[in-house]
């Protein structure tokens, strides 16, 4: 990019909440470069191991931002704001985002503008591409926020307003995936795993529980436990049973969680009478819930938004266009802050 005018808002956005590093930048609402570095070393565990992310991230950050100011076109001081996640996620490795972020907008004289992680997620839908046709949600909307860590319905009143009207009372949509995927034997995370071997699947050759929570809240241990104790039943029997049956499993099981959380989601619609529908979060990546909702948004005159698969797991994009409606706000964050673990929108 050359030459910058006034009116023009250039973000560093940072995310490193988990275990991907990322940088971004935007202009304005329109994203010039979004890179991710991915951690491998956690795949022989089985899940992320806190410990060995925070070291990646720090291997990470300071290349993952050169490669974005580099594929943007932008110099240091043509930017107006870094953005960082601030949290939730895990603190080792928010720790090394937010130092860096720190550093970074001391060094440069820029303000640091804090960002709440599942605001990011949410506001993904909010991302311009370049030369592309830019149809954003219109307020006030729903989003079903769906990740390894979350499973929420939230009402989104304007780009900085947002309200928790149902959530999960204990795992998230993801957990759920994870967890059964690697009572089947496959890598972490297994959310896409199973996602692909449902294609080839029947998804009602088996049936699990549904949980029966009150109001819009969801819940997906009761699942879990269900899929575990069926499998362990049936292999007593068969010892072959997974193998031989693994396409259905998972064909079945990823048609009940998306039914659990479309049963939610429809209520909501129907309790609010809003028809502004989106997605966000890393299962939003599923395809199976992809296509559910586009059915049920043909058949309830939904207006369903749904992001483009690289905007649906983590990645600075998202905070660096959150970052963006913040400095509009003008709200900055103070160099004397430090990441938070665990918290609500
Ligand atoms: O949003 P995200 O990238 O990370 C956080 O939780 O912050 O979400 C990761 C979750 C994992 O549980 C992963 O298994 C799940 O998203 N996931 C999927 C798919 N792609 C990612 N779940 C089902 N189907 C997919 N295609």
């Amino acid at each position: 990019m050359g030459k910058t005018t006034d009116k023009q808002v250039i973000i560093l956005g940072i995310e490193s909440s988990c275990d991907d590093t990322s940088a971004a930048v935007t202009c304005n609402e329109t994203i010039l470069a979004n890179t991710v570095a991915g951690q491998k070393v956690h795949e022989a565990y089985g899940g992320v191991v806190p410990e060995l992310a925070s070291r990646a991230h720090q291997q990470n950050i300071i290349p993952v931002v050169d490669q974005a100011l580099k594929q943007a076109g932008i110099r240091k001081d043509q930017l107006s704001a870094v953005a960082f996640t601030r949290g939730p996620g895990l603190l080792g490795s928010l720790l090394v985002g937010t130092s860096f972020a720190k550093g970074f907008a001391l060094a440069s004289g820029i303000p640091l503008i804090e960002v709440n992680h599942l605001q990011g997620h949410v506001l993904a839908l909010f991302i311009r591409e370049p030369d592309q046709e830019y149809h954003p949600p219109r307020f006030p909307f729903l989003c079903l926020l769906v990740s390894g860590g979350n499973s929420q319905i939230i009402l989104v009143r304007d780009h900085l307003h947002m309200e928790v009207i149902g959530q999960t009372i204990d795992d998230a949509a993801g957990e759920a995936f994870d967890k059964c995927a690697k009572v089947m034997g496959l890598p972490y995370p297994g959310g896409p795993f199973i996602d692909k071997l449902a294609r080839e699947g029947d998804p009602l050759r088996f049936r699990f529980s549904r949980p029966e929570i009150k109001d819009l809240d969801y819940s997906f241990s009761g699942l879990k436990t269900n899929f575990l104790y069926f499998l362990r039943d049936q292999l007593k029997e068969d010892e072959n049973f997974i193998e031989q049956n693994k396409a259905d499993l998972c064909a079945s099981l990823q048609k009940t969680i998306i039914d659990i959380l479309l049963y939610k989601l429809v209520k909501a619609a129907r309790q609010t009478g809003i028809r502004e529908i989106t997605v966000a979060g890393g299962v939003s990546a599923n395809s199976g819930l992809r296509a559910a909702l586009q059915e049920e948004a043909a058949k309830r005159k939904w207006n369903l938004l749904i992001p483009k698969i690289q905007y649906t797991m983590d990645n600075a994009a998202m905070i660096a266009i959150t970052g963006y409606y913040k400095f509009l706000k003008g709200e900055f964050t103070s160099q004397d802050i430090a990441p938070f673990a665990r918290t609500q929108l």
